[in-house]
């Protein structure tokens, strides 16, 4: 298994596991937002990088990570932050994220950070667990509002 930056040959595999992670939206959403990172785009970040993970059946997991110019729970800007992470399921739990995490880490220190933020959804307690278990210190809730218009 090897964590390496994404190459525009990873599109099809990355939109896939785009998918997984985030089914509620649309494949082609995810496609043409993976298309526009893939091209340099890193709105409405300061700076993009995708990491992904493979072994020889390919791609099991990615880390997309921003440079944010700020981010709720931290102190300092800019800071790196955890855009979006996944590992495949039948590969959880053997070190693949803490690798892409790592990855992401030492990209945003390079960028002059000292901190580095995330979310999760706060009933998503596997991945609350792996951040913590990371060193992510769990920061006071944020509750979101929605009204249809
Ligand atoms: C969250 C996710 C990316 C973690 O990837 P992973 O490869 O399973 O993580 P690792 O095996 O590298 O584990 C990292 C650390 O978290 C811990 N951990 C991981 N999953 C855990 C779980 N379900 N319960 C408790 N601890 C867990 C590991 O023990 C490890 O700690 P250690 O370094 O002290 O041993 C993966 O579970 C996943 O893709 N989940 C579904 C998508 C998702 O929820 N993504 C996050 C959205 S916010």
């Amino acid at each position: 298994m090897q964590i390496r930056r994404l190459q525009p040959t990873d599109l099809d595999a990355w939109v896939r596991m785009r998918n997984a992670l985030w089914p509620n939206h649309t494949a082609d959403e995810l496609r043409q937002d993976a298309e526009r990172m893939l091209a340099g785009d890193p709105t409405p970040f300061l700076k993009i990088a995708v990491f992904v993970a493979e072994d020889d059946q390919g791609l099991c997991g990615f880390l997309e990570a921003s440079l944010r110019g700020n981010a709720e729970g931290c102190g300092t800007s800019p800071v790196g932050y955890i855009e979006g992470w996944y590992v495949a399921p039948d590969l959880r739990g053997e070190g693949v994220g803490k690798a892409l995490v790592i990855a992401a880490e030492d990209w945003a220190r390079g960028l002059g950070c000292s901190e580095m933020g995330s979310d999760a959804h706060a009933d998503n307690e596997p991945s609350r667990r792996a951040h913590r278990a990371l060193g992510y210190k769990e920061k006071r809730p944020v509750v979101h509002f929605h009204k249809q218009l």
